[in-house]
């Protein structure tokens, strides 16, 4: 049924396959840009994929200057230091190539340098002064879809909790989705970031406020990430399950401008802000805990997903066949060698009323979730997941 209006918006231009990183001096050309600021972390430099990106730059005579600043979980510094040394370089057009940190950067400071900081005034949803500087992303995981979003997530290491900025202004101009580029990511890496655009798609799937036309996405990464994810960790040179895999990541980002996502990411939240437990890693070890809470809200659906994963349902009672939903996911986080519970990643059982409380706080997706989540309900979940 569609009754309500939904609104779905894209990056400028998508370009999407092996090889689609040779686009990147043309694109860089249609954007007006001579002069470029490179934005990575320091595993991507290392891993040779920074040098891959500059000499098609360099090819085409496009300066390139590198910040290679970008840390996991990025706090809010980071922003103001990419766009200082944007300034200084006096970049006309910010790249982020590595995972969604880098991408989140770029997006941010390209905002930073045209309109000013400080940052914390960006935070929620539509409070970003305009567009920033022309952005180009290429991401090497698959993935937080960040490429196709228009969202960035910050550390606040003072209220020790992630933060996200939604904007229409976050769009990149142009994403590049090259499975090529993605190669070099480590099998836990491709393991938890895969998880992540799992997680993604159930949650819009599921969503209070899912969208037919989002469903269909929703649906199709599920579906191939059951199909691809454990080829991937298996084997990262594997171009058939990265391009799966790469495929799967963008339909998952796509969920989440329109639809976004629920109580996983909330609740993953804390994990990430306090223990910094890497953002795929916690909504992988929550998804399977927090999808058994959700179930009952609509038990086709979940069927559905169960059905998406590979699960055969005929046959079963509609509780059964969405319960083979959560066993499913389970099944792959195992085959993948994910931690399974949040004591391994020694968090103490006592901190979980705080996390919970901090939690809480993210109304923004809560409100999102397919069941109406109370304090003790995320308390009970936490300790199950512990
Ligand atoms: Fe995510």
């Amino acid at each position: 049924m569609m009754d309500r209006v939904g609104r779905i918006k894209m990056p400028g231009t998508l370009l999407m396959g092996i090889g689609a990183v040779s686009e990147l001096a043309k694109s860089v050309e249609s954007l007006g840009g001579r002069r470029v600021l490179v934005v990575a972390d320091p595993g991507i430099v290392q891993a040779g994929v920074v040098d891959k990106v500059n000499a098609v730059l360099e090819a085409k005579q496009i300066a390139v200057s590198v910040y290679d600043g970008v840390e996991s979980d990025p706090r809010l510094e980071i922003v103001s230091d990419c766009a200082e040394r944007a300034r200084q370089a006096g970049a006309d057009v910010l790249i982020g190539v590595g995972g969604g940190s880098s991408l989140d950067i770029a997006k941010v400071a390209a905002i930073v340098v045209r309109h000013g900081g400080p940052v914390q005034r960006f935070f929620g949803i539509g409070n970003t002064p305009g567009r920033g500087l022309p952005t180009i992303v290429l991401p090497t995981t698959a993935g937080t879809g960040s490429e196709v979003t228009p969202i960035a997530v910050l550390s606040d290491e003072a209220e020790k909790l992630k933060k996200g900025i939604v904007s229409d202004d976050l769009y990149p101009d142009i994403s590049i989705v090259d499975p090529g580029l993605m190669v070099s990511a480590p099998p836990s890496v491709t393991a938890y970031t895969g998880m992540d655009t799992l997680t993604h798609a159930i949650e819009a799937y599921t969503s209070r406020y899912s969208l037919p036309f989002v469903d269909t996405l929703a649906l199709e990464a599920i579906r191939l990430v059951g199909r691809h994810l454990r080829r991937a960790v298996s084997n990262g040179s594997d171009l058939e399950a990265r391009s799966g895999m790469a495929l799967a990541s963008t339909y998952g980002g796509m969920c989440l401008g329109p639809v976004n996502t629920a109580a996983v990411h909330a609740l993953a939240y804390p994990l990430g802000g306090t223990y910094h437990v890497a953002h795929g890693q916690a909504n992988a070890l929550l998804l399977p805990y927090v999808m058994e809470f959700n179930f009952p809200s609509d038990m086709c659906k979940f069927a559905e997903v169960a059905k998406a994963l590979g699960e055969k349902i005929e046959g079963l009672s509609l509780r059964d066949a969405a319960l083979a939903s959560v066993k499913a996911v389970r099944e792959l986080s195992i085959d993948i060698n994910l931690p399974q519970k949040m004591r391994e990643f020694s968090i103490p059982e006592d901190a979980i009323p705080e996390m919970a409380e901090a939690a809480m706080k993210v109304t923004r997706l809560l409100n999102n979730n397919p069941r109406t989540v109370r304090i003790d309900d995320v308390r009970r979940i936490y300790e199950q997941a512990h």
